[in-house]
């Protein structure tokens, strides 16, 4: 007959055991969902949310209006509609890096900045480019993503040396890259340069291809702040100087595509092209004011940057093809909550 220590203790092993092949059984059920489910599980997690209406990345933004006029180079590049005469009405949303809607925008992790452009089109259409402040991207493929953030995931201030992102950047370079570039803090979302990382196909009238990427550079210059300016910049500081700044005048930026060459790698966003590579400029962004419905307007809207118009195709790069999913994946959630 078992003594009463006994049946405790041996209770006590069966929890443990039950409780480990639940967590088990919870890492198997996570890693059968879709990887694009999976990295918005991560970035949730990382960022301590879920974070009732907010998106899962890029959480905290700003949107502002303005418009945007071709320049007579871009037509050269691509047949698409707003890259031909006509100027078309723009929607702008600036944003700070993960899930966290109250991050500083000074914070280290808050970097790289977003920018989403949303080009409104003859009849009702649309389309957008959606790109970040670093020319580059730390994995070339979403399991790889989905891999980074799981070791940060897994690095907390107890993780054993070397923590499971030291492991990872060791033996990711690419990744490694991407920690390591220079973040600066700018002064402004307009003095800031942003990359489309990703590259798109650009067809013209005469039906000739060329693949490259946007670059979306303020016409005034970058401008980034000081050391000590980051130590004393409020957490706010970018969110409310832009109202202020469009309030005295409009913000400029330069769009244009840098051009692949011959045997650049057009489908791995971990790859960075020379800056020799001729531009081809598309047109000037003008933003004008900030939206004053702007906080209805990110809650209900997503950004996607596949909703391409004829003259622009996708690449094959998996990073790109893979973002409309997981940023659905996060809207979705975004709207029932
Ligand atoms: C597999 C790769 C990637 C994943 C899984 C991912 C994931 C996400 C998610 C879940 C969101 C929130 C979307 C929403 O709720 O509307 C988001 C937003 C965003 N992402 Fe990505 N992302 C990826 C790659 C990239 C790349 C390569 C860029 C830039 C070149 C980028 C730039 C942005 C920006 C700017 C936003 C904010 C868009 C907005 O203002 O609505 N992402 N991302």
């Amino acid at each position: 007959m078992k003594t009463k220590h006994a049946i405790i203790k041996s209770l006590a092993l069966t929890t443990l055991v039950l409780s480990i092949s639940n967590a088990y059984a919870e890492d198997v059920a996570e890693s059968s969902k879709p990887v694009v489910e999976q990295i918005v599980n991560t970035l949730t997690k990382l960022s301590g949310g879920p974070h009732k209406g907010y998106r899962a990345n890029h959480a905290k933004g700003i949107v502002v209006q303005g418009e945007f006029v071709p320049a007579k180079s871009a037509a050269t590049l691509s047949k698409a509609v707003h890259l031909q005469t006509k100027p078309s009405p723009v929607t702008v949303r600036f944003s700070d890096a993960t899930g966290v809607p109250t991050i500083p925008d000074a914070d280290g992790n808050a970097f790289p900045k977003g920018i989403a452009i949303r080009f409104q089109l003859p009849e009702g259409e649309y389309t957008d480019i959606v790109s970040i402040s670093t020319n580059g991207f730390p994995a070339a493929k979403p399991e790889d993503f989905l891999g980074l953030l799981n070791a940060i995931a897994a690095s907390g201030p107890d993780a054993a040396k070397p923590t499971p992102v030291e492991q990872f950047l060791g033996t990711h370079p690419a990744a490694l890259a991407f920690v390591q570039m220079p973040k600066p803090a700018p002064v402004s979302f307009a003095t800031e340069a942003f990359y489309g990382v990703n590259a798109f196909k650009f067809t013209n009238a005469k039906g000739e291809t060329q693949y490259g990427r946007y670059r979306i550079t303020p016409i005034n210059g970058a401008e980034f702040l000081t050391k000590e300016q980051v130590a004393k910049a409020t957490p706010n500081y970018l969110m409310d100087e832009l109202p202020v700044r469009l309030s005295k005048a409009p913000a400029k930026f330069k769009i244009a595509v840098q051009l692949a060459d011959k045997g650049d790698v057009v489908n791995d966003p971990t790859v960075v092209w020379p800056e020799t590579r001729k531009q081809v400029e598309l047109g000037t962004l003008t933003l004008n004011n900030v939206d004053a419905e702007g906080a209805k307007f990110e809650k209900a809207t997503m950004f996607n940057p596949l909703v391409l118009v004829d003259g622009i195709d996708a690449s094959e790069d998996p990073i790109l093809l893979a973002r409309p999913a997981a940023y659905a994946v996060s809207y979705g959630r975004r709207l029932q909550e």
